[in-house]
């Protein structure tokens, strides 16, 4: 295979095994300057049949929908594939397991069929994806913050902290409440949140720069919020996978994007998961907060182990939540702790019936301040010179 010559590399070869896979790869290469030509109907035996003997396009997609043994097949395709091929595959099975199985033979990315045609343009198109990018601006470009217990105050840290990324860095923010059914950082701050996420995640292929603009609203001309707020009677299926195609297409637009990631459903939580730069997770000292916070650090390192990860402990001395003490939730936790917050009731509710952030509604009560104090840790706002510090605060490998 040495005599293939990285000049006559094509863009794309793509397989497909029904008519709708098809019809949305020609879509997608189309949108990508690429010809039409080069996508087939086959399984991974016609890919390897077809790419044998020849170089290897720079990006091969295959449709593992009839395939036995996927592993093997792909197995099978590596070993007729130059080095550097990007290889893409599509697939009908809803496994983590197989996920990162796939993910770990070098399988650029896995999707689920049915493909939204925006989100296999993403996939295909380098330009798009995060990594591509101006790596150490994107290192702390996408912050995801999730919740291990009910209540911990996910919304509350997420919202603070899009609002001091708006106002007291300048930058400009996406909050995105990715809970399309009852996501409340639009509410919490008094602004109208329409129907915008659910819509965005019922028809990835709606989402483009006048979709946006109309959906975001606005709560300065820093910070701008995206939420859902839909009629329950109206529960058509969202697709998980929109969550990606939203946050790639609003990415360029803004400075920094804050994910208010749901945990209603493993999908979104997955593909907002992937798409993030660093991670946090909110927990207070619950036994399902502390059960929790493993699991969704477990799945976050799983689903992209490059992501910074770190843990909010929020609500601490609420009686009812304080179940276990903080050292036996760092020691089962065993990830960096970043911020520690009290409870505060006065404070919270002030900011709520305010309709404001706590930020600009307590500028100074005690979860702003740490907020502060750990600034860099939780947003790597820095994240060009990472510090020692945190270096020594990620969890040895
Ligand atoms: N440190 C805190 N002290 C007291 N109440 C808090 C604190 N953090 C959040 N809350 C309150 O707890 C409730 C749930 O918070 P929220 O951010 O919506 O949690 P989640 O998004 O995790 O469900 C809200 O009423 C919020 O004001
Ligand atoms: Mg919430």
């Amino acid at each position: 295979m040495s005599d293939k010559n990285d000049q006559q590399r094509k863009p794309f070869i793509g397989f497909a095994l029904d008519r709708e896979t098809l019809e949305t790869i020609v879509h997608a290469v189309k949108g990508l300057g690429w010809g039409p030509q080069n996508v087939l109907y086959g399984d991974v035996d016609l890919a390897v049949t077809n790419l044998k003997d020849v170089p290897t396009p720079q990006r091969v997609l295959v449709d593992l929908s009839t395939s036995e043994d996927p592993l093997a097949d792909l197995e099978q395709l590596a070993n007729v594939c130059d080095p550097g091929t990007q290889v893409t595959a599509l697939g009908t099975h809803n496994d983590l397991n197989l996920y990162h199985r796939i993910k770990d033979l070098g399988v650029h990315e896995y999707l689920l069929k049915p493909v939204a045609p925006e989100l296999l343009a993403a996939t295909l198109n380098p330009q798009e994806k995060p990594g591509a990018v101006g790596e150490s601006d994107w290192g702390s470009r996408i912050v995801a913050v999730v919740g291990a217990a009910g209540g911990a105050g996910t919304t509350t840290v997420a919202t603070s902290i899009a609002w001091m990324l708006a106002h007291h860095e300048g930058r400009k923010t996406a909050l995105l409440a990715l809970d399309p059914w009852f996501g409340t950082a639009a509410f919490n701050l008094n602004l109208e949140a329409g129907t915008a996420m659910v819509e965005a995640l019922q028809d990835p292929t709606r989402i483009d720069s006048l979709f946006i603009e109309r959906a975001m609203a606005a709560e300065s001309d820093s910070l701008f919020v995206l939420g859902s707020e839909p009629d329950l009677r109206q529960a058509a299926a969202i697709r998980p996978d929109g969550a990606a195609v939203l946050i790639q297409r609003l990415a360029p637009e803004f400075d920094r994007l804050v994910l208010d990631l749901p945990r209603c459903n493993a999908g979104l939580l997955q593909g907002g998961l992937g798409q993030a730069s660093r991670v946090l997770i909110v927990s207070d000292l619950s036994m399902t907060g502390v059960r929790d916070t493993v699991r969704l650090a477990e799945l976050a390192e799983a689903v992209s182990p490059n992501l910074e990860l770190g843990v909010v402990l929020n609500r601490v001395g609420e009686r009812g939540r304080d179940q276990i003490t903080e050292k036996q939730f760092r020691r089962t936790v065993d990830r960096p702790i970043l911020a520690v917050l009290p409870e505060d009731p006065k404070t919270m509710a002030g900011a709520l019936s305010a309709g404001v952030a706590v930020p600009a509604h307590a500028p100074n009560c005690a979860m702003v301040k740490t907020l502060k104090k750990q600034w860099t840790q939780l947003t790597g706002s820095e994240a060009r010179n990472r510090s020692p510090f945190w270096q020594r605060l990620r969890r040895s490998a």
